[in-house]
């Protein structure tokens, strides 16, 4: 290049564009790097050839490609899907994006024949088109993940559902509860996030190709066939709309997104239980790693990468709806910016709920530590209260009894259970034998015994429940 800081160099016939013609001055190198998209858009060649075939099949279906040229292009584009498969395709930044890269490949390839393939079509209705396509794989992917995760909690669920846990509020000991209850609190997270992905997979997978640039094409197309052939459910009704708008790609980030919370919020359980202050659970070493000074540390990273990740999801959300504010119709080059962070959430998301998936499996949960601390902190101290209830007392008047035995234990520095009949009866007179039982950490636990309780055969019901739920909503799992 002659002189690469001024935007007049002289025209660069070897690296003619396919939009060149009206240009009198090749591209200045930097704005070619800085408008170009192939470094990242790429990854969508697999999109791109498929709604290039399904296009020129289209095509020729409407008469304006013999089944010949149909035939030249199909077949140029599957050998280019199969070099770029094999990494025998070189990328150029001079040919700025994914589309234009396989264009000219195709004509390269095959001749001036290649050069019918962009008719009655422009890379408006093509990229979305692609991010369309892509966001349905990704979608589906997600889709498989979140069932493997669904699947690894219940059978948690079901295989701890008799194990005892103090329940917290504010991080506190509140009452005793199932572990498998905790997990299914999980599961119900994870299902409303799988309710959200599927519908966003609905608005998604509608058909903008035919919008051609915005406002259609002067061509007899027939979307209906380019979309069966696609496999979209509908095509999109209105040609600035379907070039322009990326809300389904945000909806899938805040999908993602509220995923990625709860995934977070998990983990950040799953960190405090493993911690030597709590032990309630011990993090399989695969899962694991540790500290290059401190000989005795085995850190829980994986929980923390996830907790971690779940920042970039948040803020990849906050960028594609920061891009798509004040774009006026239809299609702005503002929108190559939705690319990055919808692979990165996707990539994210993926690897995260892999992880999900192999670890809780391989979860070790320690009864004991965990039935001695839902004992403490006088977590049965509501279940002296109903006592007293059932026994006759008022409940605001039964707490304040309560109250004053847990002042008497807490001077005698015991448990509730730990006071005796005589000085329980000086607290109420209606408090008999019968009460020690009650206290029992796995007596409280039982006694929540009704739908969506933390009763072990309650918990049992609901893994039952959840099977028949997600075969019903999601088809039978394997
Ligand atoms: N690389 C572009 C994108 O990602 C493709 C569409 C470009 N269209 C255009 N008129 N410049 O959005």
């Amino acid at each position: 290049m002659s002189n690469p800081s001024h935007s007049g160099q002289p025209r660069d016939q070897s690296a003619e564009k396919p939009w060149g013609g009206r240009f009198e001055q090749a591209t200045n190198e930097f704005v070619e790097r800085f408008t170009a998209s192939v470094m990242f858009d790429q990854r969508l060649y697999a999109q791109d050839i498929r709604g290039s075939i399904a296009h020129a099949s289209m095509l020729a279906k409407v008469g304006i490609l013999t089944a010949d040229e149909r035939d030249a292009i199909v077949n140029g584009l599957q050998s280019i899907l199969a070099d770029i498969r094999a990494g025998n395709f070189t990328w150029s930044i001079k040919l700025e994006d994914v589309h234009m890269n396989i264009e000219s490949a195709l004509v390269a390839r095959i001749g001036d024949v290649g050069k019918k393939l962009h008719t009655a079509r422009s890379r408006n209705d093509q990229v979305a088109t692609d991010i369309r396509l892509y966001m349905r794989d990704v979608l589906d992917a997600v889709d498989g993940l979140l069932a493997a995760v669904q699947q690894a909690l219940l059978t948690l669920a079901e295989r701890e559902a008799d194990t005892v846990m103090p329940g917290f509020t504010h991080l506190q000991p509140a009452q005793p509860i199932s572990f498998g209850h905790h997990v299914l609190a999980w599961f119900e997270m994870l299902v409303r996030d799988r309710e959200r992905f599927a519908d966003c997979r609905g608005r998604t997978n509608v058909l903008p190709l035919g919008s051609a640039a915005l406002a259609g094409t002067t061509f007899p197309i027939d979307r209906a066939y380019t979309a069966e052939l696609l496999g979209f459910a509908a095509v999109a009704e209105n040609s600035l709309d379907a070039v322009s708008d990326r809300d389904f790609g945000i909806e899938f980030c805040a999908a993602a997104a509220t995923l990625m919370v709860h995934l977070s919020r998990i983990s950040e359980e799953l960190i405090i239980w493993n911690s030597q202050q709590f032990r309630f659970i011990d993090l399989p070493d695969a899962f694991c790693t540790g500290s290059s000074i401190m000989p005795q540390k085995k850190n829980p990273d994986v929980p923390e990468l996830v907790r971690g990740k779940s920042g970039r999801v948040v803020g990849h959300l906050v960028s594609l709806i920061t891009l798509m504010k004040g774009q006026p119709l239809a299609y702005n080059k503002d929108n190559q910016e939705d690319k990055e962070p919808l692979f990165d959430t996707a990539d994210t998301v993926m690897d995260c709920l892999r992880a999900f998936a192999d670890l809780l499996p391989a979860l070790e949960v320690e009864h004991e530590r965990l039935r001695d601390a839902a004992a403490q902190g006088f977590t049965n101290a509501t279940d002296l209260a109903d006592y007293l209830v059932r026994n006759g007392v008022a409940f605001r008047d039964a707490h304040a009894v309560v109250g004053g035995a847990v002042r008497l234990a807490l001077r005698r520095n015991c448990a509730l259970e730990d006071l005796e009949l005589a000085e329980l009866k000086g607290l109420s007179p209606l408090i008999g034998e019968d009460v020690y039982d009650v206290l029992k950490v796995d007596k409280a636990m039982a006694a929540r015994d009704h739908f969506g309780g933390t009763a072990p055969n309650q918990v049992r019901a609901a893994v039952i429940r959840a099977r028949e739920r997600l075969n019903a909503k999601f088809g039978s799992p394997s």
